[in-house]
């Protein structure tokens, strides 16, 4: 009941799936694309089970009080406390409740954006949610610049903000988020130790700039439920990555969800190279097994539901 029908040939290996990648089984058609309305009903109800992204979206005020003392999500043996800045940072109620939106965007951030063209289509969403504070105004052809939902792992001050060592990666930093006005920056701060000093910088730049931008902290349970989810349907994720994470909430507030930016795989299907991200040079990882995610299987997955009309992904240009 309520399965997405996956083949288990499909699902079964994902290095048959990356050795595969480039050929055929990877096409989908855009054209006479058609959304299955009663599929993405269907799949929100089943969804529902396991979560309900309004609630678990975000931890609220009420949740905790500062001082609090908190499990990590993905390593149960280490804690971090609630500070007063993180609970200041709270929302009182989930940044979207009641929210709901004809079409959504979910943007991905694979090199396939490059030369795509799907900036203006993007934007003509009426929700754009966007992955790892991912840069979008040097690239606003390709990928759009409306952000109304942005992710950011506790890795990305180190990665792309050099760490804040510097006045100045602070300073890009506070710009960015001041682009943001008051859209949701949603940081998954309870998932893996290590990103603590991090989170707690980030929310003291939020506070001291008095940024507009609305924080929201995935709750508890999240990841575990959108991986009981899939594993339910027969897609065997280790750790959903953000981009499913992403397509998982928005079937909650989304009637129609298009999808840009996901590709995981070193060529496109005419053999040229594509890069990891569209906008840095850190390699593909995800063939190794130390990396937590397993995106090309996840990729088949949305492939399959595009051709079933729950979904529209789009990886080639936008016209
Ligand atoms: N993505 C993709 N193909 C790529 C790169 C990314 O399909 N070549 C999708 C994935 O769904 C990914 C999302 O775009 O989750 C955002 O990319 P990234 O910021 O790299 O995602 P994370 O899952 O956060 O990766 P990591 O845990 O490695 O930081």
């Amino acid at each position: 009941d309520g399965e997405l029908c996956l083949s288990r040939s499909l699902v079964n290996s994902s290095d048959k799936i990356i050795r595969k990648a480039g050929s055929t089984i990877f096409q989908h058609s855009v054209q006479g694309w058609r959304i299955n309305s009663s599929l993405v009903l269907e799949i929100r109800k089943n969804i529902l089970r396991f979560l309900d992204a309004e609630r678990d979206v975000s931890v609220v005020k009420s949740s905790f009080k500062p001082g609090d003392v908190i499990h990590y999500v993905l390593d149960r043996r280490r804690t971090l406390n609630i500070s007063h800045d993180l609970h200041s940072l709270l929302p009182e109620v989930s940044p979207m409740k009641n929210r709901r939106f004809k079409t959504c965007a979910v943007v991905g951030n694979s090199g396939i954006l490059l030369d795509s063209e799907c900036g203006k289509e993007i934007d003509s969403h009426n929700f754009v949610i966007r992955c790892n504070l991912a840069p979008v105004v040097e690239f606003a052809a390709d990928v759009g610049t409306k952000s109304d939902f942005i992710t950011m792992n506790p890795s990305v001050v180190q990665r792309a903000f050099g760490g804040f060592r510097n006045e100045s990666d602070r300073e890009k930093f506070v710009h960015r988020l001041s682009m943001l006005n008051d859209s949701v920056l949603w940081i998954p701060a309870f998932m893996v130790k290590g990103g603590e000093k991090h989170v707690e910088w980030v929310n003291a730049l939020i506070l001291k700039n008095k940024l507009k931008v609305r924080t929201a902290y995935p709750s508890l349970r999240l990841i575990h439920a959108v991986r009981g989810y899939w594993l339910t349907n027969k897609v065997p994720i280790k750790r959903p990555s953000t981009g499913l994470l992403m397509y998982t909430l928005a079937t909650r507030f989304c009637d129609e969800i298009h999808l840009y930016g996901f590709w995981p795989f070193p060529k496109d299907l005419n053999g040229k190279a594509v890069k990891y991200h569209y906008y840095d040079d850190l390699k593909y990882r995800y063939f190794s097994n130390a990396s937590p995610h397993r995106m090309p299987l996840e990729f088949k997955t949305l492939n399959v539901l595009h051709n079933r009309g729950a979904l529209k992904l789009t990886t080639g240009k936008c016209r």
